[in-house]
């Protein structure tokens, strides 16, 4: 999926990334000065630098080399002193044991296509923290594609059909539509190898347009009252 141009169009401004999930990650997430940070999924380091920014001391991991490319190039433009790595999550070889203060996931469960799949990387987020590190992940609500609202899902759809593919559809605040081959998963699915895996979960959210976000935006009008988001906070 993350061809040039895909990734390239994935940097351009979407609305629930710009205006819902920034001011709300960068509030979960609190004070980063002299953090240790690994941005787990971390495309083309949209994140990785708003936490660098805020004085963490960065590492991206992704699989993809287009990703990396535009992350590495926003580096080379204007260093933040941001590591990248180019591995898969599953098996974060290239990483210590108990290196990170934080461990972040943000948009990368539902591009997993196994659940086997989740519990390595669960597992791999564990080892690479240090024991009270932060696993901070912000992902689609898993009750999003059942309201239909904007996704290709196959037939006979339902909830509890861990793993089936979908197209998830967004629209970038330029009015342009952007397309994500995902694979849909359950909150079930989710705590389940987070609790194996041998984390302590500590919150979840639901963060959703307020009115007064509605009424600046009014794109966000069709989602008064429908799930959008989640976000899951553990200790190890
Ligand atoms: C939807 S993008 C999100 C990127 C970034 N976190 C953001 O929100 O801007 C998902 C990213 O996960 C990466 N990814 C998917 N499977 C991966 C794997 N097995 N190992 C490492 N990265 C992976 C993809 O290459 C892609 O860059």
């Amino acid at each position: 999926m993350w061809t040039k141009k895909h990734s390239k169009k994935f940097t351009k401004a979407e609305h629930s990334k710009e205006f819902l999930r920034k001011p709300h990650t960068l509030k979960e997430l609190g004070n980063l000065k002299g953090k240790r940070l690994v941005d787990i999924g971390c495309g083309s380091g949209y994140w990785t630098r708003l936490f660098a920014q805020r004085g963490a001391d960065c590492t991206g991991v992704d699989i993809s080399e287009n990703q990396l490319a535009l992350a590495r190039k926003e580096e080379g433009r204007k260093s933040l002193g941001i590591k990248y790595l180019k591995g898969d999550f599953t098996n974060l070889k290239k990483i210590k044991s108990n290196r990170y203060d934080i461990a972040v996931i943000i948009y990368a469960l539902l591009e997993i296509p196994s659940k086997t799949k989740i519990n390595k990387l669960f597992q791999e987020a564990y080892r690479i923290l240090k024991k009270g590190g932060r696993l901070f992940i912000s992902d689609m609500h898993p009750f999003d594609p059942i309201t239909h609202a904007r996704f290709k899902l196959p037939k006979g759809f339902h909830y509890f059909m861990s793993g089936a593919k979908m197209i998830a559809y967004a629209k970038q605040v330029d009015g342009s539509l952007i397309s994500f081959k995902d694979y849909h998963w359950t909150f079930e699915d989710y705590f389940d190898s987070l609790t194996k895996a041998g984390f302590v979960i500590t919150s979840l959210k639901e963060p959703r347009p307020s009115p007064s976000l509605v009424k600046k935006i009014p794109y966000f009008k069709y989602r008064i009252g429908l799930p959008k988001d989640i976000t899951i906070v553990c200790r190890k």
